[in-house]
């Protein structure tokens, strides 16, 4: 009997040498990048979100907006003549959870920052047909109505840091303060108002 022959009459021996040739070829590929610049550094210029924005984007979670919309602008001319540049591993260095979603129900968010008034997006996050009479978008109206008491707000950041966002002492502490009184509407408008700039400012 042949070596090979050995290896195709045992059913067990052939799993587990397909499992170790799988796991080299996979390792090769991933390990890679967990120590690559291109991966783990964030983009020249970006800021992590301020506190605002990372309570907006916590509501953007909460009130499930990744189902209907993907942060993920792939690298074909139909999506960047829509969208902007295309979407680059160093944006999202910071975002943990990532956001990039797998669904487009409504358009990509990826750069939507800067495209719209900050009043346009409250307008439109009320209710949607306000301003695009066609959308079937839900509306979120009780987002003005909550105010955020800032109560887990230095904890979050604390939690960003731990996990490599690069918060200073005094952003954790001021954290609260600063957006306490504020309005769901107004972290959510703020975190889409950064959506992508790091990259868009610069053309
Ligand atoms: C049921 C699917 C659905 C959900 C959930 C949803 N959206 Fe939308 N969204 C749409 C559709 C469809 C459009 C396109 C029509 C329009 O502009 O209203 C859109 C458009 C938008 C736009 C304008 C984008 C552009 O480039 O013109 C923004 C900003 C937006 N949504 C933000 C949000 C946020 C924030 C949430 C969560 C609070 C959310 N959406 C939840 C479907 C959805």
């Amino acid at each position: 009997m042949s070596k090979h022959e050995i290896l195709e009459k045992n059913v067990f021996l052939l799993v587990l040498c397909m499992v170790l040739a799988v796991s080299i070829g996979g390792l090769t590929q991933i390990v890679p990048l967990f120590f690559q610049d291109v991966t783990n550094k964030p983009v020249d210029g970006m800021k992590p979100y301020t506190a605002l924005q990372l309570e907006g984007r916590d509501i953007y979670i909460r009130e499930g907006c990744v189902g209907c919309h993907s942060q993920m602008i792939r690298p074909f001319r139909a999506e960047t003549e829509r969208y902007g540049h295309y979407s680059v591993a160093g944006e999202s260095v910071w975002d943990h959870p990532f956001l990039w979603g797998s669904k487009r129900t409504g358009p990509d968010l990826a750069r939507v920052g800067a495209r719209y008034s900050d009043d346009w997006h409250r307008a439109h996050l009320y209710n949607p047909r306000n301003v695009v009479p066609e959308s079937k978008m839900p509306g979120y109206p009780w987002l003005v109505q909550h105010q955020l008491d800032g109560k887990d707000t230095a904890k979050k950041l604390q939690v960003m840091r731990l996990m490599g966002v690069p918060y200073t002492d005094a952003d954790i502490e001021g954290a609260s303060a600063t957006v306490q009184g504020k309005t769901e509407m107004d972290a959510l408008v703020a975190y889409l108002q950064v959506l992508g700039t790091a990259i868009k400012n610069k053309r």
